[in-house]
């Protein structure tokens, strides 16, 4: 579902490489694109448009059509069979719906209601970051500020940073569309919006709110993050500084890091090797590098963390998550399960 945008695309290619079991996919997404082709397994696919037909007999979904729809559908699509996997924010903190980061918190997935959430994306690489830290020395407190792409916002914000580029090279006038400013050589401290007079952006609620649904801290662990806008198409960045209950070394974070399944350790600075988003685009795993100590405290560490937010940060996410499921049998929606 929302096999036209930027993660559903991806979605149809992670699908296919990690040769997922399916014996039929059908891509789903609006009247718009009903008709068009996409890419799968070196086949092309006929777009269908979501209707009540349409999904009809489908075993899972994977659904990266926005909020809005998700919030609609995914009701409708439990209660005629399908297990959904969903990419939007829409469910993610209903107290009946499990959060789950694929090689974090695996277990949630047991008693699901019909529908697994996939968490944000800049939650989810902070997510495999921080589980070795926090199983082996407690966190206590967390500060996070993100450098994120534009391919976080959708395609359109992927054309809306080409074309900017283009125009201010041109010394042509720039009109932002997605955006509330150029995003084109600037930095942008708003990712998504501010609500009801709030002065944190709903990504920054997200990023604490998921944050400490998945790992389970207590209200007792602070967590505050600041959300930023690059000029980066693929690829969040982020700067994380967090305490820790016990001490834990440099030393002893790189390597309990370096052990860790899905994370790779970029960590010789002074020969210019640390995580950078073009390295990190196109790739499964979660980048961290920067591993050092803060020098205002001895339990905090920094660490710079960076991610594809289309692959681990959505659509790989999404397909493990799939495959947890189908690996434990749990491609069925339970007796009576909705979504109140
Ligand atoms: N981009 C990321 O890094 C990322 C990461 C995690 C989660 N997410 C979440 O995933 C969702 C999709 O993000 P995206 O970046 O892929 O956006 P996108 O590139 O703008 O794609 C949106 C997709 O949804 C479909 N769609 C939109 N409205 C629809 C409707 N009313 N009915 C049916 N299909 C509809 C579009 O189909 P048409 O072609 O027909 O318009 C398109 O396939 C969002 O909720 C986003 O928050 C995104």
């Amino acid at each position: 579902m929302g096999a036209t945008g930027a993660v559903g695309s991806t979605l149809l290619e992670v699908l296919a490489q990690r040769s997922f079991p399916t014996s039929e996919v059908v891509p789903l997404a609006s009247a718009r694109s009903a008709g068009n082709k996409v890419g799968f397994a070196g086949e092309e696919l006929e777009v269908r448009e979501l209707t009540e037909d349409s999904f009809q007999g489908l075993d899972l979904i994977l659904s990266s059509a926005g909020g809005t729809v998700s919030s609609e559908w995914a009701p409708r699509w439990i209660e005629a069979g399908a297990v959904v996997v969903d990419n939007t924010s829409f469910w993610r903190m209903h107290d009946d719906v499990p959060l789950v980061v694929a090689g974090v918190n695996d277990n949630a997935v047991e008693g699901h209601n019909g529908l697994v959430a996939n968490p944000n994306c800049t939650t989810m690489q902070l997510m495999v970051a921080l589980k070795p830290i926090l199983d082996a020395a407690g966190i206590q407190r967390l500060i996070v500020s993100t450098y994120q792409s534009v391919s976080g916002t959708g395609r359109n914000a992927i054309a809306e940073l080409r074309d900017q580029s283009e125009a201010v090279l041109k010394g042509e006038r720039v009109e932002p569309k997605v955006y509330p400013h150029q995003v084109a050589f600037n930095v942008l401290p708003q990712v998504e919006s501010f609500k009801n007079g709030d002065d944190y952006t709903t990504e920054e609620r997200k990023v604490m709110g998921e944050t400490r649904k998945i790992l389970g801290l207590t209200e007792a662990v602070g967590i505050s993050a600041t959300c930023a806008r690059v000029p980066v198409v693929t690829g969040h960045s982020e700067s994380v500084n967090v305490q820790t209950e016990r001490e834990l070394s440099p030393e002893e974070c790189r390597e309990l890091l370096s052990g860790t399944d899905g994370l790779v350790v970029l960590d010789d600075p002074r020969d210019g090797i640390y995580p950078l988003p073009i390295a990190a685009a196109g790739r499964d795993e979660v980048l961290v590098g920067r591993i050092r100590r803060d020098p205002s405290h001895e339990r905090c560490l920094n660490l710079w963390v960076v991610g594809d937010n289309l692959r681990k940060g959505a659509a790989l996410n999404a397909v493990q998550v799939a495959e947890l499921l189908d690996q434990r049998d749990l491609v069925r929606v339970p007796a009576g399960a909705s979504l109140a």
